[in-house]
């Protein structure tokens, strides 16, 4: 790999195909938001002028991609794209059975029907909220075992995504026979997109061999998590990053995977294992709701842009861009008198909205008081990840998520300078509170209103 000497990060591609974004009167803004209840979730694409909501199902392919997609096969059964997709993530994972599935929580889904029996416990550095609602979805229980630093946004660590372990034996222990399985969510979303360290999943790995439980990653970003550990773990900066992402592979028994982060395409999962007998359960599993197993409810040419989009995610110049812009984004956020979740995750910046806005209590939900003000101030659409998010969460947070290869530097500054002017207004925030929501995942639809 090329050293990249200069100050200005330039973006690793040219530009062949562009797309308009829209633009709004702020009065047009408003009503937008009124009628989406004040839920970013809820507005038009077209209401949206930069969209920040999500990294996952949102990225640019390449012309690599396209012109796979042109190629895929439509076979039911056997296709060459399925072929070809299983060829690169057993290249990638070493697992030899690799199950498609037409998004990540499709394989949480597979797997918790399957081998988590009612009562069971599943341990996990923090669950993202489609594989905790899953497992209780099955009975089970989910618990979270975050290091301490993952819940203080201010202090810079390494690999803040780590599980603490100490919590891990003592779940080990007081769970004994009930725990049914172990995973690490790399990045660690939920708790800011931070890395998880290889030291880490060694460690983790090696206690659930020792206590006969299976191991398993959420790999949704394992492509940004190896390359922080690229760069930030003492060893590893002579390894490549496709040998630290098999690394991490080994030390595991399986995965769940959605590829709309890391696979760089807009649709798409995995679920994949060396265990043969739960290869059996997911296989029967999978034909029942998601389809045949040489496609798992995705086109054949879904499968053929998803092996093309693995191997980009793991070229170093393309991840170096990606976890450099992103520190830019958050620096410039934190310049301008915007605190953010420190350091700067590999998908996305946090704001942390209880420092921003600590006038409004959690219960009248300052992270959302903030998306609502970024969306009026400029049309940036985020996601709040605290109080609505998780009820009774110890963190106010206000996601501003990367979607790959699609905004340029000028989106950003642009981005800096609407939180600026938002930043300098935060103390008249005014609150939320809930008119009406789901019984579950009530971010999605719950209807606000202004305090
Ligand atoms: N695991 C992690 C860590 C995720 O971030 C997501 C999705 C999933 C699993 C579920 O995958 O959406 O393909 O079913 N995260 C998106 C986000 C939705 O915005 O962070 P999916």
């Amino acid at each position: 790999m090329e050293p990249w000497p200069y100050r200005t990060i330039i973006e690793p591609f040219r530009i062949k195909a562009v797309e308009p974004i829209p633009f709004l009167h702020p009065n047009e803004r408003r009503a937008a938001l009124s009628r989406a209840g004040h839920n970013l979730f809820k507005l038009k694409a077209q209401e949206v002028t930069i969209d920040l909501l999500t990294d996952s199902g949102t990225g640019s392919m390449s012309a690599s991609q396209w012109a796979a997609l042109m190629e895929g096969d439509e076979s039911y059964a056997g296709s060459t794209s399925w072929q070809e997709l299983e060829a690169v993530v057993h290249r990638i994972t070493g697992f030899p059975h690799v199950l498609p599935v037409h998004q990540g929580r499709a394989a949480e889904r597979i797997m918790s029907r399957t081998v988590i029996p009612p009562g069971a416990v599943v341990l996990n550095n923090t669950h993202f909220d489609t594989t905790r609602a899953n497992v209780e979805q099955a009975g089970g229980v989910a618990v979270d075992l975050p290091v301490a630093e993952a819940l203080r946004p201010e202090v810079v660590a390494p690999f803040k995504g780590d599980m603490d372990l100490a919590a891990l034996d003592q779940a080990l222990e007081e769970h004994g026979d009930k725990v049914a399985l172990v995973m690490l969510t790399l990045t660690n979303n939920a708790a800011g997109g931070q890395p998880v360290s290889m030291a880490n999943i060694e460690a983790v790995s090696a206690r659930c061999k020792q206590a006969g439980v299976p191991f398993f990653l959420d790999a949704a970003r394992f492509a940004e998590n190896a390359w922080f550990i690229h760069v930030r773990e003492p060893g590893y900066d002579t390894w490549s990053v496709a040998d630290i992402a098999r690394r991490m592979f080994d030390l595991s028994d399986g995965c769940t995977m959605s590829a709309k982060k890391d696979g760089i395409v807009n649709i798409g999962g995995l679920l994949c294992t060396r265990l043969d007998g739960w290869a059996e359960k997911f296989r029967n599993e999978l034909i029942l709701g998601e389809g045949f197993t040489s496609y798992g409810g995705l086109a054949g040419r879904d499968l053929s842009a998803m092996a093309v989009g693995l191997t980009e995610a793991l070229d170093p110049d393309y991840l170096r861009y990606r976890q450099r812009s992103i520190a830019y984004f958050a620096k410039g956020l934190q310049q301008v008198g915007v605190p953010v979740v420190q350091p700067a995750g590999g998908h996305a910046v946090f704001i942390d909205a209880g420092a921003l806005a600590p006038h409004i209590p959690p219960a009248q939900l300052p992270g959302q008081a903030v998306a609502c003000a970024l969306y009026l101030e400029g049309g940036i659409r985020s996601v709040e990840i605290g109080s609505l998010m998780f009820p009774g969460s110890r963190l106010e947070l206000v996601r501003l998520a990367v979607p790959r290869r699609v905004y340029t530097q000028s989106h950003v500054d642009y981005v800096i300078e609407i939180a600026e002017s938002l930043a300098k207004r935060a103390p008249s925030l005014r609150g939320y509170r809930i008119v009406k929501e789901p019984p579950f995942l009530r971010h999605f639809s719950a209807e606000l209103a202004p305090l």
